[in-house]
């Protein structure tokens, strides 16, 4: 089938090129022409592992293209897919400025019968507000819209796209359906179909990723509870998951949600509910739990090293999570600045992540290496999850550095492995481990800072 999608973002570029895999051709349009020139040039602007060699292979069979051009990139496609931006508004609404305009952008150029899907993550009834504004186009309502959320994960997009739990069709004619059965036939036999009205495939994204949201956020505060009482929040969690009802995955705790979807889809959802006066107030607490989490943590830092203006601090991993290098609400965004602002030097690193602007102080630096970054830094602070941060030698970080704590927020370590070479091991829900010739801390000293030139920080 020829298909088109408008915008070669993160869920474009995948989306599209996933199904040019299943045999569809895809005409991919961005209105960054500079985009879709270094697309056309071999060039993927994001990572994700394997989406380069896809686009490739794509390109080279003539299954996939990209325009500058709408029209060109529209015509004789039975369906168009959205997937241009949806940011947060300042009070936690989503923007869809970019859906309307594009929906606006294609009505005159379509076929009658075609389907517009909308990929893009929208509040519920956008599809609604569509169909105005293309009976407004047209003076008629003769194509069609339709809803297809998107579940993927950054990391693992390809293969949850390729094969998902479940694909959700929103639709509320049959052409529609049918048009959207026939883009997901070649994976109709793995997979469960949910074929549902506009608005409920539309509030299911939203649910879906508020609910994930809640079990993060609630194994984190019982982390918090774990790490006073003397008890390991991963073998709580593990206890918990495996009863089925509740389900082993996504309680993992460590030191928050970010990204592009969790942050602001609850946000989201929030704000539609208390649009509607209908209170959510469990997913206003993940919300604000979230928040706090972050600036708790800095403060942890500030405190349990006992650090003092003038220190520095190493900070591995900018990224939200590991295998992407999107920084979009990561948890050193919050972080980061919090040391900086109480005059800690910082010393970032990332495996793939770039520097990130709202970063840039006078006090925070960019590092070559894991070890170049702790190099005489008073506590190494590890935020996500890489493979390359599971295996440092931590007998070397200890030599380089001029403090003894390791901040272990994604629990990468057994305790041991750290104390052994000499360093305090501060993990995530469960309390922290000295090494033996350093002994117990005394209760009434803990969390003491450090006494330097008198000067401590204030951590509130
Ligand atoms: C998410 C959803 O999973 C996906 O279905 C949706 O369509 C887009 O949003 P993504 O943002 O790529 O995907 O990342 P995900 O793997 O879900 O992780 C989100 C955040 O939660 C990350 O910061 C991650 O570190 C954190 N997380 C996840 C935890 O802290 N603990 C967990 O157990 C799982």
């Amino acid at each position: 089938m020829n298909i088109a999608m408008i915008g070669a973002g993160y869920v474009g570029l995948t989306t599209g090129a996933c199904l040019a895999s299943l045999g569809h051709r895809v005409s991919i349009f961005d209105i960054d022409v500079r985009r879709t020139a270094q697309l056309r040039q071999g060039q993927v602007p994001i990572y994700e592992p394997g989406l380069a060699e896809m686009i490739e292979a794509g390109v080279a069979n003539g299954g996939l293209r990209f325009h500058d051009d709408l029209a060109k990139a529209v015509e004789n496609t039975a369906a168009v897919f959205i997937a241009v931006g949806t940011p947060s508004r300042p009070d936690g609404s989503i923007d869809l400025s970019h859906v309307e305009a594009a929906a606006r952008a294609v009505a005159p150029l379509l076929r009658g019968g075609a389907v517009i899907v909308v990929k893009s993550t929208v509040a519920a009834g956008t599809c609604k507000r569509i169909r105005e504004l293309i009976a407004e186009e047209r003076q008629a309502l003769d194509i069609h819209v339709a809803s297809n959320p998107e579940f993927l994960r950054e990391g693992s997009a390809i293969s949850d796209f390729l094969e998902p739990e479940r694909v959700v069709f929103g639709f509320d004619d049959p052409a529609s359906g049918e048009v959207l059965d026939r883009i997901y036939r070649p994976l109709a036999s793995r997979t469960t179909i949910v074929r549902t009205s506009c608005v409920n495939a539309e509030l299911t994204k939203h649910v879906a990723n508020a609910f994930l949201a809640m079990k993060i956020e609630f194994v984190n505060q019982v982390a918090d509870l774990c790490e006073k009482i003397g008890a390991d929040v991963t073998s709580v969690s593990r206890g918990i998951g495996l009863d089925s009802r509740i389900g082993s995955s996504f309680l993992t705790a460590g030191p928050g949600f970010g990204g592009s979807c969790f942050p602001k889809d609850t946000r989201a959802y929030a704000r539609l509910a208390r649009a509607h006066g209908v209170g959510q107030s469990l997913v206003e607490t993940v919300i604000s739990g979230n928040q706090a989490r972050r600036v708790a943590l800095a403060d942890r830092i500030l405190a349990e090293a006992a650090l003092v203006p003038g220190d520095t601090v190493a900070v591995l991993g900018l990224a939200f999570k590991a295998n992407t290098d999107d920084t979009r609400e990561s948890a050193a965004l919050a972080i980061v600045p919090r040391l900086a602002e109480r005059g800690v030097r910082v010393r970032l690193h990332d495996p793939k992540a770039p520097m990130a602007d709202e970063l840039r102080h006078e006090r925070v630096t960019w590092s070559a290496s894991p070890y170049a970054a702790a190099d005489g830094a008073q506590a190494v602070v590890m935020l996500t999850e890489w493979d390359e941060y599971r295996d440092l030698k931590i007998g070397h970080l200890k030599r380089v550095m001029s403090g003894n704590h390791l901040f272990d927020f994604r629990n990468l370590y057994a305790a041991e492995d750290v104390t052994g070479a000499g360093l305090v091991h501060h993990s995530i829900g469960r309390p922290a481990q000295r090494p033996r010739e350093l002994g117990a801390v005394p209760a009434h000293a803990r969390i003491q800072p450090r006494a330097a030139a008198g000067r401590r920080l204030r951590t509130a």
